[in-house]
């Protein structure tokens, strides 16, 4: 619930603290900037200026949450899980998408809350819903987040942006920041079949010098496993990927048509841990 996690809260125009409005309609800082929260439970505080034209689509976000929830990635989920502090309080997920990882996260820290921060709405809408004890934002990750400075015992960040020097601020001193990000053998055999650009190889080096000079890399883990996908989720899939990726739409449905359907496809994580 949203309720659970105002108190990390902060208002996106003067930083100050949120409270709920007495009709328990808003959210509203002591300047009375208010902030409607939506029929569906999620909040925006997005600065008025902000636009939200980089989130995904809302079919994009269903088709994410049929393939989350078809289990594809529960490896993914339990390594996260597993990975994260058993005394964390406060949680953050980063680019949130459905909340799927962090309803993880919270499953296995039975007295934490948690917040989904992310820019589309269509996403929040079913991360407001992904947990009991998780609240959703909307925000721009590329913009000061709008959380307390330190409140977050852990940041969970799969396959989303990360925008180190917030990722510092938002995270308590001695609290943990956990990654999750393709390797270049993660969809190896459909980026061979369908032409796609391959995941760089040098991914691992680029997140270390963007988070690097904000927060202490604390070791990494590699996590392969196979899926097995119809080609709705190999569709899906493909979509959920860089938008580099993206190829010609007729001849990608073509490369697909030519695939087995089912199809056995690697997939192939790094999950990192860094320290503030
Ligand atoms: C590839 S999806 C991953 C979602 C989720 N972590 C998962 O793995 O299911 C990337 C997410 O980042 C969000 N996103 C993209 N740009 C963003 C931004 N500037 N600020 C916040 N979220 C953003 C998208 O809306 C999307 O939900
Ligand atoms: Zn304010």
């Amino acid at each position: 619930m949203l309720q659970d996690v105002v108190e990390y809260l902060v208002c996106p125009h003067c930083g100050q603290g949120l409270t709920t409005a007495p009709d328990g309609g808003a959210l509203r800082c002591p300047e009375r900037h208010t902030f409607d929260i939506a029929r569906q439970g999620y909040v925006s505080l997005l600065p008025g200026d902000a636009h939200t034209g980089t989130g995904d689509t809302a079919a994009m976000v269903a088709a994410r949450d049929a393939f989350l929830g078809a289990g594809h990635y529960t490896p993914v989920a339990e390594a996260l899980a597993a990975a994260a502090p058993a005394d964390a309080r406060c949680v953050l997920d980063l680019g949130a998408g459905t909340g799927y990882y962090l309803a993880a996260a919270l499953d296995a820290l039975p007295a934490a809350h948690g917040i989904a921060l992310d820019i589309s709405k269509f996403a929040l809408r079913r991360a407001a819903r992904a947990h009991p004890r998780a609240g959703a934002v909307v925000c721009d990750a590329w913009r000061p987040l709008p959380v307390r400075d330190g409140c977050a015992d852990l940041v969970v960040n799969v396959f989303a942006p990360r925008n180190g020097p917030e990722l510092r601020r938002v995270l308590r001193p001695g609290g943990t920041l956990l990654t999750v990000t393709p390797t270049p053998r993660h969809l190896a055999e459909l980026v061979g079949e369908l032409k796609l650009l391959g995941v760089d190889g040098r991914k691992e080096e680029r997140l270390a010098a963007t988070l690097g000079p904000h927060l202490e890399s604390a070791g990494s883990s590699e996590h392969d496993f196979a899926v097995l996908l119809d080609h709705e989720a190999v569709r899906t899939v493909v979509g959920m990927g860089p938008s580099a990726w993206h190829t010609d739409p007729a001849a990608l449905a073509e490369r697909i048509a030519g695939l087995p359907d089912p199809v056995r496809v690697s997939a192939s994580v790094t999950l990192s841990r860094f320290v503030r």
